[in-house]
C-alpha cells in the first residue's frame, strides 16, 4: 500500500467542517436553493459572516484530542462563496465578510496538530446559471463554468502547500437539473492535474470517477471490494451546516457504536460539526468531541487499521475486529461478570479490558470461549473494549 493510501487506512476519525455564509441565516447549508432564495437576497449575509472568533487551532486541538486524524474543511459550498482568496470570484472571505483567507490558517492549524488537510469543494455553484443550464443548453456557458472549476481547484492545490484530501461534493440531480457526467465535468483531466500538483493526494469518489477512496453519506455500508478504501460521512446531529432549531444529536454512545462499526468493515468515520458564523462551535459539539476524545484515549487502537473478524462471530455482546495477533471486542452491551464467544477455534493467550492492566480468564468449554473475572458494571460508559491476543 503506498504511505498516502495507508495513512487513511489507519486514520479511523477524521472531523468534517460545513461553514460558511449559510451559517448566518442558520438553517442547513442548502436555504439558498431550499428556499429558492435570490442570490443577491442570500448575499446580504455575508458581512454577519464575520468570522471574528475563527480560532482554526481550537478546532484542530479538539480534533486532535479527540484521536482524530484529518480535518475537511467546506472551501466551498454549493452557494458558491469561496473560504480562500481566489482570482475567480469577488465572492469570496478575502474580499468579503471575514476579509481573511480563512482556508491557509485552517490548512496552517491542521499541520500545527500534525493533521492531514482535507480540502471539501462542490460541484454545484448555484451563484452561477450555466449550472442549472447543463452543457447542452448553452455549451459556451458551461465550458467557461468548468473553466472557473478548474481554476479554483488549481488555486487550492497551488497555494496552501501540500495537500492530503481532496474532498470533492457531488453533482446529483436534486441540486441542479442536468444529468451530467464525468465527461461533462472534464473530470479526468482535472484530476491529472490535482495529481500533477500534489502527487500525494487522496480524491473522493464524488467527481463522476471512482478516484482513491468511496464517501458512504449518512449511512455505514462498506463498499462491496473489500480493498476499496473507504470512510462514512455522518452528520452529529441531523443537518451539515449550522442549524440552531436542530438539537437532534447522536448521543457519544451511538457515535462510538457507529465508529466501531465503521471500523470493523475497514472505514474512517467522518463526523461533522457546523460552526457559527463567528466560527465557534455549539457546545453540544465540542463536548461530544471531547468524550469522544477520552474514549478514544483509551481504545483508539481497536478503531484503526482493523479487519473484520469472522473467526469471533456472534454472541449477544456487539461485535469484533482483528489487528495482527489481537482480536478486538466491542462490548456494546454488558453481560456482567462472564461474556460468551460462540464457534470460537481460536486459542487465546491473554485477554484484558483496554484501559486496565487487569488480566480476564479465559476458558474454553466444547464450542466456545467463555471471559470471566469480568467486572459487574461496565468499565467504559460509552463502549469497553476487550483485547485479546493470540
Ligand atoms: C450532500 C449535500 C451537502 C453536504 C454533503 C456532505 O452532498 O448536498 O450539503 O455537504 O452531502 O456529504
Amino acid at each position: 500500500m503506498q504511505e498516502n493510501q495507508q495513512w487513511f487506512r489507519e486514520a479511523g476519525l477524521g472531523m468534517l467542517i460545513h461553514w460558511g455564509v449559510y451559517s448566518v441565516p442558520g438553517r442547513g447549508e442548502w436555504c439558498l436553493y431550499q428556499e429558492k432564495m435570490p442570490l443577491e437576497e442570500y448575499d446580504r449575509n455575508i458581512p454577519a459572516f464575520t468570522a471574528e472568533n475563527y480560532d482554526p487551532d481550537a478546532w484542530a486541538k479538539l480534533a486532535f484530542e479527540a484521536g482524530m486524524r484529518y480535518m475537511v474543511l467546506t472551501t466551498k459550498h454549493h452557494d458558491g462563496f469561496c473560504l480562500f482568496e481566489t482570482g475567480t470570484t469577488k465572492r469570496n472571505a478575502v474580499e468579503q465578510g471575514p476579509k481573511r483567507d480563512l482556508v491557509k490558517e485552517y490548512v496552517e492549524a491542521c499541520r500545527r496538530y500534525g493533521l492531514k488537510v482535507g480540502l471539501y469543494f462542490s460541484w454545484p455553484d448555484w451563484s452561477i446559471p450555466a449550472f442549472f443550464n447543463g452543457p447542452e443548453q448553452d455549451s459556451e456557458a458551461w465550458n467557461a463554468y468548468i473553466d472557473l472549476i478548474y481554476k479554483q481547484v488549481r488555486e487550492l492545490c497551488s497555494n496552501y502547500g501540500k495537500i492530503d484530501i481532496l474532498w470533492y461534493d457531488k453533482v446529483c440531480g436534486q441540486c441542479g437539473n442536468v444529468d451530467l457526467n464525468a465527461d461533462d465535468l472534464r473530470a479526468s483531466e482535472l484530476n491529472s492535474m490535482v495529481r500533477s500538483l500534489q502527487p500525494d493526494i487522496m480524491i473522493n469518489d464524488r467527481s463522476l470517477l471512482p478516484e482513491d477512496f468511496y464517501t458512504a453519506e449518512q449511512n455505514i455500508r462498506a463498499p462491496g471490494d473489500p480493498d476499496r478504501l473507504w470512510e462514512a460521512c455522518l452528520t452529529m446531529n441531523r443537518h451539515w451546516g449550522y442549524f440552531p432549531a436542530d438539537n437532534h444529536y447522536k448521543s457519544v454512545s451511538e457515535i462510538v457504536h457507529l465508529l466501531t462499526g465503521i471500523a470493523y468493515s475497514r472505514g474512517n468515520m467522518l463526523i461533522n460539526v457546523g460552526p457559527k458564523p463567528d466560527g465557534t462551535l455549539r457546545s453540544e459539539e465540542s463536548e461530544r468531541l471531547e468524550a469522544i476524545g477520552r474514549w478514544m484515549k483509551v481504545n483508539g487502537e481497536a478503531v484503526r487499521g482493523v479487519n473484520p473478524c469472522p473467526a469471533v462471530d456472534g454472541g449477544t455482546y456487539g461485535c469484533s475486529a482483528i489487528k495482527g495477533n489481537t482480536v478486538y471486542l466491542f462490548v456494546h452491551w454488558w453481560h456482567r461478570s462472564i461474556i460468551t464467544i460462540p464457534d470460537c477455534e481460536i486459542e487465546f493467550i491473554r485477554g484484558s479490558i483496554l484501559g486496565s492492566g487487569d488480566n480476564l480468564k479465559i476458558t474454553r468449554k466444547e464450542n466456545h470461549i467463555e471471559l470471566s473475572g469480568l467486572p459487574e458494571r461496565a468499565p467504559d460508559e460509552f463502549c469497553t473494549v476487550i483485547k485479546l491476543e493470540f
